[in-house]
């Protein structure tokens, strides 16, 4: 069993957040936060994800994309897809989350996350640290999805190839108060980030 360790402290920074805002981008203030994209695999979150990072970078917002595929080659290699190790991947990625949103910036999570109890760990761990945390849930159908099977994973766990896939033999819950919805159907990436962009603009984190 992991030793956790004791005697330890938290340290204050010196810089506060004011500050930090006046410092990072063209747009000053502090607009750290974390917006948490869930949803099934090939529903839209990385593309819907990864457009946003564009669109606040080419406005002078910082910004960083944290996808589930990256995440799990890198910080989370040891993870698998069990209920466990789902579970302790969304816990680092929301502590990590936390960390970019505490230093200014906006932190786009792309992860499946289908369990509405590690999506509520991750909220609580802003909460405690006074971030806006931000829920979106792209609602793409599990039909549409399976369809696109951009990655054929959905027809490698049909066969039975992969096991414990999300949406196959493995449940998604579907967020039941999610911050926003964006339902990719019939909409563009353009169209869809555009969604979340005047959600942001809404809520004050950006003009
Ligand atoms: S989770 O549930 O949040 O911990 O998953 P995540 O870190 O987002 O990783 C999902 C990506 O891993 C690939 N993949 C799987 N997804 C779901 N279930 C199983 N069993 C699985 N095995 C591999 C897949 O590429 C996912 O990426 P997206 O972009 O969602 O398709
Ligand atoms: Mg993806």
């Amino acid at each position: 069993a992991l030793q956790v360790a004791t005697n330890v402290t938290e340290q204050k920074h010196h810089v506060s957040r004011d500050k930090r805002g006046q410092i990072l981008g063209n747009l000053r203030g502090f607009r750290g936060c974390t917006v948490w994209f869930t949803g099934l695999s090939g529903a839209g979150k990385t593309s819907i994800s990864f457009e946003l990072e564009a669109y606040l970078i080419s406005r002078g917002i910082p910004s960083y994309g944290l996808d589930g595929d990256n995440v799990r080659t890198g910080l989370n290699k040891d993870l698998g897809f069990s209920k466990e190790d789902r579970e302790e991947n969304i816990r680092r990625v929301a502590e990590v989350a936390k960390l970019f949103a505490d230093s200014g910036v906006v932190a786009l999570c792309s992860f499946v996350s289908p369990f509405a109890a590690d999506r509520e760990m991750a909220r609580k761990i802003h909460k405690e640290s006074d971030l806006p945390f931000f829920e979106v849930f792209v609602d793409t159908p599990l039909n549409v999805c399976e369809q696109r099977d951009v990655k054929g994973l959905y027809k490698k766990a049909r066969q039975g190839s992969i096991k414990g896939f999300t949406g196959v033999d493995q449940a998604y819950e579907k967020p039941e108060n999610p911050d926003l919805v964006v339902k990719t159907v019939n909409a563009s990436v353009e169209e869809s980030t555009m969604q979340v962009v005047e959600f942001l603009q809404e809520h004050d984190i950006i003009p």
